[in-house]
């Protein structure tokens, strides 16, 4: 599943012992295995060969240019939601003929700056929108590629911030409506529709939403085809599911034998977009253990990261493993609470809000102070999410190789922080 293993209590990323890179770099920092990422990408390759999709690597997930040239270098699209993101795409070397947009909110000087770039398809996910992109087309003499984002009105079974697919949700068009605009499609002169896109949420564990919502949107394009509308394209979104606990989320190849029968024989070229799936189990956050507070009633472990570094366990109360580097005990295996070498710890980070927490009452091997940690399956929205909050300097970041560990990102500076503040004159 990744590369991040235990070599004689001492947890390695593929052959290099993650201590010794703790020891010489600033904590915390995040750390990928190329492995890893490149092996998730090829564990859904495989899993849907017999259509051939183009996979869109989602950026969101993890934009570091390193990650994205490996991916990009392994054959993969992207798919992006900013102009920054196509900015990042471009720069790792993407052809934008693999390049898909989505967003509900896409400025006017986005859509002209992916138009340009001839980018395979916008996601077009609101009506104002295909209008506006209708426009930006016609002042630029050309004609832009849409794919419209169908709200398939499934539940995904997942955290609400990041379930997608409901009619409840800001994302996408319901089948009604994207009937309309097909139908009227000749009054939008410079836009092509060549696809139709869903993404119904993220981490999704089980394919039972999936099937649901490609068989509605199938049967949609069946209906479109009888009126001789034709669709070319469709992009099936991301939102696998990965283990961070004790889920169980289908596999590759489980999830392509539920999906392929539904797909298979469509004629549709189909695009994926995985985020997580690709990155997430690729990355760790490693941090190191300032202090170990005892209250009354608690047992804080304090690390040097915060919430500002990796915020998925304050946003969404996800859990993710903690894992010390080094088991120093004798107790390799974990215990249950109570037992000698065990305790029960709140993990916490320097910010000043109480919801500055990588995990409650977890139970782990006995801490101490100096110790480090691997905050495990960060690969996907760390990094990303990260911000300045509390003027902290966000984090490296650091990808190894076989047994060689690279800086792909340099930890920010204090310059960094004041670069683009001003101090008006009449404060001077
Ligand atoms: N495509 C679209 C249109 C998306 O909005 C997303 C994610 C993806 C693809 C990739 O989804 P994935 O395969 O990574 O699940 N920050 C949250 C996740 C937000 C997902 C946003 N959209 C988290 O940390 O769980």
């Amino acid at each position: 599943m990744h590369d991040f293993k235990y070599k004689n209590k001492q947890l390695y990323c593929e052959a290099v012992n993650i201590s010794n890179i703790a020891k010489k770099v600033a904590t915390p920092f995040y750390l990928y295995s190329y492995n890893t990422l490149l092996g998730h990408f090829r564990k859904l390759q495989k899993a849907f060969s017999p259509i051939k999709p183009l996979i869109c690597y989602s950026m969101k997930a993890n934009s570091n240019l390193s990650i994205c040239r490996t991916l990009v270098k392994a054959g993969s699209g992207l798919d992006i939601v900013s102009g920054g993101e196509l900015y990042k795409a471009l720069l790792v070397g993407c052809d934008p003929k693999k390049i898909v947009y989505a967003s509900v909110g896409k400025t006017e000087e986005e859509i002209r700056q992916a138009i340009a770039k001839q980018i395979l398809f916008f996601n077009v996910e609101s009506l104002p929108e295909l209008e506006l992109i209708n426009k930006v087309a016609c002042d630029l003499g050309v004609i832009a590629s849409v794919a419209l984002r169908i709200n398939p009105d499934v539940e995904p079974k997942t955290h609400s911030y990041i379930t997608t697919g409901k009619l409840t949700n800001k994302f996408g068009i319901d089948f009604d409506t994207a009937y309309g605009i097909l139908q009227n499609r000749g009054k939008l002169s410079h836009v092509q529709f060549n696809g139709l896109h869903m993404h119904i949420g993220s981490q999704i564990i089980d394919s039972q939403p999936y099937v649901l919502a490609l068989r509605r949107i199938v049967g949609f394009i069946e209906r479109l085809r009888k009126e001789a509308i034709r669709i070319e394209y469709l992009n099936i979104g991301g939102g696998l599911g990965i283990i961070y606990s004790e889920e169980k989320p289908q596999t590759a190849d489980e999830f392509a034998k539920k999906v392929l029968p539904i797909l298979k024989n469509t004629g549709l070229k189909v695009i994926l977009e995985p985020g997580r799936f690709i990155v997430g189990n690729a990355g760790i956050l490693v941090a190191k253990i300032l202090y170990v507070k005892k209250t009354p009633l608690k047992n804080f472990v304090i690390v040097d990261a915060g919430m500002n570094d990796l915020i998925r366990p304050s946003l969404y109360g996800a859990y993710h493993e903690i894992l010390p580097l080094e088991y120093k005990t004798q107790n390799a295996k974990r215990l249950p609470a109570g037992k000698a070498g065990n305790a029960q710890y709140d993990v916490v980070g320097p910010i000043c809000e109480s919801g500055d927490f990588f995990a409650k009452d977890r139970i782990l091997p006995k801490v101490i102070e100096g110790e480090f940690l691997a905050i495990m399956s960060a690969g996907a929205y760390g990094f990303s999410m990260a911000s300045n909050y509390n003027c902290r300097l966000r984090p490296m970041e650091i990808m190894v190789k076989g047994n060689k560990f690279y800086t792909v990102r340099k930890r920010d500076s204090y310059v960094d922080l004041v670069r683009k503040d001003v101090i008006l004159e009449f404060l001077k």
